[in-house]
């Protein structure tokens, strides 16, 4: 039986520079790795089986562990997924899960493939995920060029009930933003995020929760991904769990940035 963590991330910042001949979208964004993680346990099996403790996942073939263990032609493996990131929360929960199943089966099984081509056909997020820590990327979000660790702020996420569809915001953006290179992003004031626009027009009390982080002593506040989690890095952990205390009636987890690269 072997355990691994299969981390969240947030988007300090999110760009999304054009539309694709293949229908995607190109982007510009930091990603960071964060500690709340979900937890996978693989064990040996006679056939390809997929569990998880949140029954609102499904667990056939519309699950990205499903499709990293087929991808890899891995199909005598049971794998649980016990559920702590909320799904559609822009935390790329997900994707986490995918990539942890493709380094963790590649281990196992001493398979030699390259996993950076297989992560990218999962989803456009999976790659980061094998890399980890903060990483600057472009393309999809498969071109990733590490940067410089982040400060170890500690985190709360607010977690509003409003799930967001990826493809869904992605197409209710109203406009593109030119890139502003990777040195643009060692200043924290062009951090921005595109997606809030038209989610914060949507769902007006998530803009409620980005100012109330910032009044309640927040050093940078913004929705991660494409939403609907709204993010605050504090100064401390005893100012970030004041902050904690103002948010009784939505859900918050606590998290710390995790540096370096977590593959093994
Ligand atoms: O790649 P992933 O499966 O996470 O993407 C979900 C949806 O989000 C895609 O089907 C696409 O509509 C949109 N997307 C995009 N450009 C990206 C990433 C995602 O248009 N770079």
């Amino acid at each position: 039986m072997i355990q691994v963590r299969s981390y969240a991330k947030i988007n300090w910042s999110l760009r999304v520079t054009g539309k694709r001949a293949d229908g995607f979208h190109d982007l510009e964004t930091v990603f960071q790795l964060i500690s709340l993680h979900d937890t996978l346990t693989f064990t040996e099996s006679d056939r390809l089986a997929v569990t998880c403790d949140d029954l609102t996942i499904p667990t056939d073939d519309r699950n990205l562990v499903v499709k990293a263990a087929r991808a890899l032609g891995v199909d005598r493996v049971a794998i649980h997924i016990e559920k702590r990131i909320p799904s559609g929360g822009g935390l790329g929960g997900g994707s986490s899960n995918a990539a942890a199943t493709l380094m963790t089966l590649s281990k196992i099984f001493s398979l030699r493939e390259p996993l950076e081509p297989i992560a990218l056909e999962l989803g456009s997020d999976v790659p980061f995920f094998l890399a980890g820590g903060t990483a600057y990327a472009t393309g999809r979000g498969e071109v990733i060029t590490p940067v410089p660790e982040a400060p170890e702020l500690p985190l709360l996420l607010v977690l509003p009930k409003e799930r967001v569809s990826t493809a869904e915001a992605f197409r209710s953006l109203r406009r593109f933003s030119p890139p502003l290179g990777i040195e643009a992003y060692r200043d924290m004031s062009h951090f921005t995020n595109d997606f809030e626009e038209p989610v914060f027009a949507r769902f007006p009390q998530l803009r409620a929760w980005k100012e109330k982080l910032y009044a309640l002593g927040a050093r940078w506040a913004a929705m991660s991904g494409s939403g609907s989690t709204i993010v605050g890095a504090f100064a401390g952990v005893s100012s970030r769990d004041a902050a904690r205390s103002a948010f009784p009636d939505v859900r918050t987890e606590t998290a710390a940035v995790l540096r370096g690269a977590t593959r093994a």
